[in-house]
């Protein structure tokens, strides 16, 4: 070796050989994987000239509008059925959609310089697992709704919190999402069905592809009721529903006896599915209220990426509709959402942060934050937290103090 810089270039050389045999292992071990992947990542902070990384800043926000289009356009999903070893030529996908061949050829440069697709050839382009995996219905719902959500209010983030003097954003009306758009978030996805379905489809699988889910890591016979009549679990806005059939699912098989319930807006339960609706009863309902009668003394109240959406004065009248709802001794609230580490936060947990912010000035929270937040609502204390990965995913288990 005639120098360090070449031992490392041999190093990396190995490892990539190493990535490429191992990718179909490295799919199925989330966690081995994600270590990989940080490992990498570190190596090309360091290695990477500050300029090509200021690069990486400045044109990363074409990234989004790139896929969005090859999304709307078919491209991609013409480039999943190619055959993998020889592709699809622009010239055909430019057919394919009646497109300009020199258009979807620059489009498509971007897409395999930030490897969406392979490049198996000149102007020719085949899938990789990525492209595969954008076009899973839930995740190209996500495309859609990121690019049509966030844009607007991120071009403004700058100005809305200068105009703030950089304090904390409080709630809607005044929050980054409605100065930008004229509306709170969930108002204006309301009036724009094609917006509110990207979101909903999205919210099906956010987390699901991340691993283990609650179900893994919460003890679940914590949660026995004392009688069949009695409603084991709430939603509270659960969406479509997916988490409560994965839930009832869950629990044949450990004898957890009792009613579900879905809960959440109208226009968003009226999608739930016929299927899952045998699992569950569903209703409207404002979680800014109070609880209806039967939805009294249930023996968990589960609220999956909820907190994180509000400030904490929201999330306060919230959690306190919840407490005057509990039976103590008996009832508990159990939040599926993130802690955060106190430093080395991941980009996945602190990017999450910064959207919740742009959206409805929500927040993602540390331990102390959650500690901070559950000890504003008088009678709730925190009786647990369960860790689905270090720093990201977790159950914050809550209960109304006797
Ligand atoms: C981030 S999504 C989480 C959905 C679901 N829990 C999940 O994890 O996939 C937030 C949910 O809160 C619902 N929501 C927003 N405002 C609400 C309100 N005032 N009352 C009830 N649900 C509401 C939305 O419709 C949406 O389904």
């Amino acid at each position: 070796m005639s120098s360090k810089l070449d031992q490392l270039l041999a190093s990396l050389s190995t490892a990539q050989q190493l990535a490429s045999e191992l990718q179909s292992e490295l799919a199925s071990n989330i966690p081995q994987s994600l270590q990989a992947a940080a490992a990498a990542e570190s190596i090309k902070r360091a290695v990477q000239p500050a300029p090509f990384r200021a690069f990486d800043i400045l044109f990363s926000t074409f990234r989004l509008p790139a896929v969005r289009t090859a999304l709307d356009a078919g491209w991609l999903e013409a480039i999943t059925q190619a055959d993998p070893q020889t592709g699809i030529t622009a010239a055909e996908l430019a057919s394919r959609s009646k497109s300009s061949p020199a258009l979807v050829i620059r489009l498509m440069r971007f897409l395999a310089a930030t490897a969406v697709v392979e490049e198996v050839g000149t102007n020719t382009y085949a899938p990789n697992p990525l492209t595969h995996f954008l076009l899973i219905p839930g995740w190209s719902a996500g495309v859609r709704h990121f690019s049509s959500a966030y844009p607007g209010a991120t071009a403004k983030m700058p100005q809305y919190l200068a105009n703030l003097k950089y304090q904390d954003p409080p709630g809607a009306p005044h929050d980054l999402f409605t100065y930008a758009n004229g509306a709170p978030f969930f108002t204006h996805v309301s009036e724009r069905p094609k917006d509110l379905d990207a979101f909903d489809s999205f919210m099906v699988v956010a987390r699901t592809s991340l691993g283990p889910t609650w179900l893994d890591v919460y003890p679940l016979e914590k949660l026995k009721v004392e009688s069949s009549d009695d409603v084991l679990l709430i939603d509270v806005g659960g969406g479509r529903g997916h988490d409560l059939h994965a839930f009832a699912e869950k629990r044949k098989s450990l004898g957890l006896e009792g009613k579900l319930v879905l809960e959440d807006r109208p226009d968003v339960v009226v999608n739930s599915s016929a299927e899952w609706r045998e699992d569950f009863g569903v209703r409207e309902h404002d979680f800014f209220q109070p609880q209806p009668e039967e939805c009294v003394g249930a023996k968990a109240y589960f609220l999956k990426m909820i907190m994180h959406d509000w400030p904490d004065s929201s999330c306060i009248q919230i959690l306190s509709h919840l407490r005057d709802a509990m039976k103590p001794g008996y009832s508990r609230i159990l939040i599926n959402d993130n802690v955060l580490l106190d430093r080395n936060c991941s980009v996945v947990s602190a990017a999450s942060d910064m959207a919740m912010l742009t959206v409805l000035s929500g927040k993602e929270r540390t331990k102390a934050e959650w500690q901070e937040l559950i000890g504003k609502v008088d009678g709730l204390e925190i009786e647990d937290f369960y860790v689905m990965e270090e720093g990201g995913r977790g159950v914050v288990e809550i209960v109304r103090k006797q």
